[in-house]
C-alpha cells in the first residue's frame, strides 16, 4: 500500500478551498447589514452578549458570527468587546454619506441566481432575483434603487459632476434615471440646470423622497413610463444615460442613443456613464470581466460589459461627434458626444 503520509502535500489546494468558501464572506456581510450590527457598534465597544440582546439573537451564534466579522476585518475586538473597524465605520453605518450597505444587499439579492450558474450558462438565460424566490419584487426594487443611490452618494456623483462642464446647459433628460441620484447631483452642482428623470414606476417611488429631501422639487420632474413608449418632451441640451447600457442588448442601447439624438437640441451633449472598459488596468479588467457575467445572470441575455470605444462608435453611428472617453477614479467610466450644432 502507498504510504500517504510521505507524499508531498500540495498547498495550492487551499486556493481551491478558499474559492469554494468565498460565498461565506458575502453571507456574513449580508447578515451583518440585515441584522444592523454595524449601527449598534458605531462608536462603542460591546460584548457579544450585549450585541446578542441588542439585535435579539442567539448568544452562542452571535459570538461566533462576531468573531467571523473580526476575521473579515469588518469589526475589531479587544478584551472580549467588539466595535466597528474603520472600513465599516466609513461605508457600512446607515445614514453616513459613504454608506453602501444597500448596494451590498442588491448584489447579494442575486444569490440564488448565482447558485444556479451551471444551468444559466448551459441554457443562456437570465434568472431575475425575484423569480428565484430569494427576494420579493418590492425588496428587489428598493435594494436595487437605494443601492444605486449609495453608489452615487459614496463618490460616483461627485466625480461625474467634476468631469462635466454643464455651465451653458439648461435642460437635462436623465433616461433610466432610477433614484434620480445623478440629476440631483448635477442640478445641485449647476444652479441654472433643470432635469427630467424618465423611468418606471418602482424606481421613481424611490426617487420622489430623495428629490424632496434635496429641495430640488421645483427643478427636477419625474416622468413615469417606458422610455421607448412615453412622450419625453423636447428642448433638451443634455441627455444622461447612466447604468443602462450595461444591462441592455446592443440594439436597445443604439435605439436609446437615436432617441436621445432626436430629442436633443443641436449642439446638445450626450453623457453615457457605466461600467465600460476604458482604462485597461488589471484590477478594472478583473471587475469588468465579472460584471459581464453578472449582467447576463441577473439582467438580460443580451446585456454586457462593453468597450468604451465600442459605445463611442455606436454614438457616432447615430450622428454624435467629438466623442470622448473619460476614465474616472471610480469603477464607472464616462463617454460623451455632441449633436452637431
Ligand atoms: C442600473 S439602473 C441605473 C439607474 C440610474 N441611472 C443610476 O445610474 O443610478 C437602470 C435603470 O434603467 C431603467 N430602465 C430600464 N429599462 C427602461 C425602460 N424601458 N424605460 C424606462 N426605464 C428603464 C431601470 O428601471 C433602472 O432604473
Amino acid at each position: 500500500m502507498k504510504d500517504q503520509s510521505s507524499s508531498v502535500v500540495d498547498l495550492d489546494v487551499e486556493r481551491v478551498n478558499e474559492l469554494a468558501r468565498n460565498f461565506w464572506y458575502s453571507a456574513i456581510l449580508r447578515a451583518a447589514i440585515k441584522l444592523d450590527v454595524f449601527s449598534l457598534l458605531e462608536g462603542v465597544s460591546l460584548t457579544s452578549q450585549e450585541v446578542a440582546s441588542g439585535i435579539d439573537a442567539s448568544p452562542r451564534y452571535t459570538q461566533s458570527f462576531l468573531n467571523c466579522c473580526v476575521v473579515l476585518e469588518l469589526l475589531d475586538s479587544d478584551d472580549d468587546k467588539y466595535t466597528n473597524s474603520s472600513l465599516t465605520s466609513r461605508f457600512l453605518v446607515k445614514n453616513k454619506p459613504g454608506y453602501v450597505g444597500d448596494h451590498a444587499l442588491h448584489h447579494t439579492n442575486t444569490w440564488a441566481s448565482w447558485g444556479r450558474l451551471d444551468e444559466i450558462v448551459r441554457e443562456g438565460k437570465t434568472l431575475l432575483p425575484y423569480d428565484t424566490g430569494f427576494v420579493d419584487a418590492d425588496t428587489y426594487w428598493s435594494d436595487y434603487m437605494i443601492g444605486q443611490h449609495n453608489r452615487a452618494t459614496s463618490g460616483q456623483a461627485h466625480y461625474l459632476v467634476k468631469s462635466l462642464d454643464l455651465r451653458d446647459k439648461r435642460k437635462l433628460l436623465d433616461l433610466g434615471g432610477g433614484a434620480a441620484s445623478y440629476s440631483i447631483a448635477l442640478c445641485a452642482g449647476n444652479p441654472q440646470l433643470k432635469a427630467v428623470v424618465a423611468d418606471q414606476k418602482e424606481p421613481l417611488a424611490i426617487a420622489r423622497p430623495l428629490v424632496k429631501e434635496s429641495n430640488l422639487e421645483n427643478r427636477i420632474t419625474l416622468l413615469e413610463g417606458d422610455f421607448f413608449q412615453t412622450d419625453l418632451g423636447s428642448g433638451y441640451d443634455v441627455v444622461l444615460i447612466s447604468g443602462v447600457v450595461l444591462i441592455k442588448p446592443e440594439e436597445d442601447s443604439r435605439q436609446l442613443f437615436k432617441l436621445a439624438y432626436d430629442l436633443m437640441e443641436p449642439g446638445g451633449l450626450i453623457v453615457i456613464q457605466d461600467y465600460m472598459r476604458i482604462d485597461h488596468d488589471s484590477q478594472r479588467n478583473r471587475l469588468d470581466t465579472l460584471e459581464d457575467l453578472y449582467v447576463l445572470v441577473a439582467f438580460d441575455p443580451g446585456a454586457g460589459d462593453r468597450e468604451g470605444k465600442e459605445v463611442a462608435a455606436w454614438l457616432q453611428r447615430e450622428g454624435f461627434q467629438n466623442t470622448k472617453l473619460i476614465g474616472l477614479p471610480t469603477q464607472l467610466g464616462v463617454v460623451t458626444g455632441e449633436k452637431p450644432a
